[in-house]
């Protein structure tokens, strides 16, 4: 039996209680510490999870998860060092922060394995990539890589391809959303009811996301399925090499990927001299 606690229970903190929970686990068995008395109180009410202070979750957890924003690091940090050493387990769902910034605020060992979620994990639909720090074992990662699985889909690694994934998954669903936005509107243009147009398209990406995930079809394949000669998908797909849409999304998926390794450089080591 291993204690959770999750440092911060805002929008992904709460998904992975509710998910956790969803995914059997007692809520005898997990924590929370939030800074508000009366969201502390509703989350205990919704979950029966009890809320402690950061102390309090170092000193009963084996398992602490730190979901704060990145800028509100760290006082998080100073609270946690003089606590946590190497047999606690560090998991970081902060998007942009190193396995190495706590570990150099830690007692040397501390295992820290790094976690870039997204925010289907709401749904219980998340994609999570997780990478093990430099004193995380392989049972540290199977043990995150179970936790994460209560909330969605799990994948390992290398911490160098962080700003990667960050571009591409744990931004992934915001392009999704903007291009429903633009199909809706696409559908006001042709005239049709904004709510028509919304069932149309969400239902739409709902029963592709289905496919692309239920068969083992390459999504050119799926796209050609739906592309018959001279008619109209072709007429669309025209339009879009027309307007560089693929070319677009590669540019915008590598000025994420640049913008995710900018944010990351303030948590660089200062050089010494
Ligand atoms: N949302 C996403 O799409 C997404 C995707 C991938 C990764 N992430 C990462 O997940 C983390 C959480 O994001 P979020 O969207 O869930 O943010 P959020 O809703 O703002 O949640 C953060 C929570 O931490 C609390 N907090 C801050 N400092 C604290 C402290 N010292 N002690 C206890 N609680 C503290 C905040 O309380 P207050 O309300 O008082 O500030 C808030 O409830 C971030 O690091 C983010 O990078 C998010």
């Amino acid at each position: 039996m291993s204690t959770i606690a999750v440092v911060g229970a805002g929008k992904i903190g709460e998904a992975l209680l509710s998910g956790l929970l969803h995914g059997g686990r007692p809520a005898e068995e997990l924590l929370f510490t939030e800074r508000h008395p009366e969201r502390a109180a509703e989350l205990t009410r919704r979950y029966g999870v009890a809320a402690v202070d950061v102390a309090e979750a170092a000193k009963r957890a084996d398992v602490l998860v730190v979901a704060v924003k990145p800028q509100d690091i760290d006082p998080v940090l100073d609270e946690l060092a003089p606590l946590v050493g190497p047999d606690s387990l560090l998991v970081s769902l902060c998007a942009g922060l190193p396995t190495a910034l706590y570990e150099r605020r830690f007692v040397e060992g501390t295992p820290v394995v790094r976690v870039m979620p997204n925010t289907p994990m709401v749904v219980g639909a998340a994609m999570s990539a997780v990478s093990p720090g430099r004193y995380a074992t392989r049972e540290h990662v199977r043990t995150v890589s179970e936790l994460l699985s209560c909330v969605g889909a799990v994948v390992e690694v290398p911490e160098s391809q962080q700003d990667a994934v960050t571009a591409l998954s744990g931004s992934g669903p915001a392009y999704f959303f903007y291009l429903v936005e633009a199909m809706i509107d696409a559908g006001i243009l042709l005239g049709l009811p904004r709510a028509v147009a919304e069932q149309l398209i969400i239902q739409s990406a709902v029963g592709a996301a289905k496919m692309l995930a239920e068969s083992d079809e390459h999504p050119v394949i799926l796209r050609e399925a739906v592309t018959s000669p001279a008619g109209t998908t072709i007429n669309a797909i025209r339009e879009l090499e027309k307007h560089g849409v693929r070319a677009a999304l590669l540019a915008a998926i590598e000025a994420a990927r640049d913008r995710s390794v900018e944010l990351g450089k303030v948590h660089e080591e200062p050089e010494r001299h």
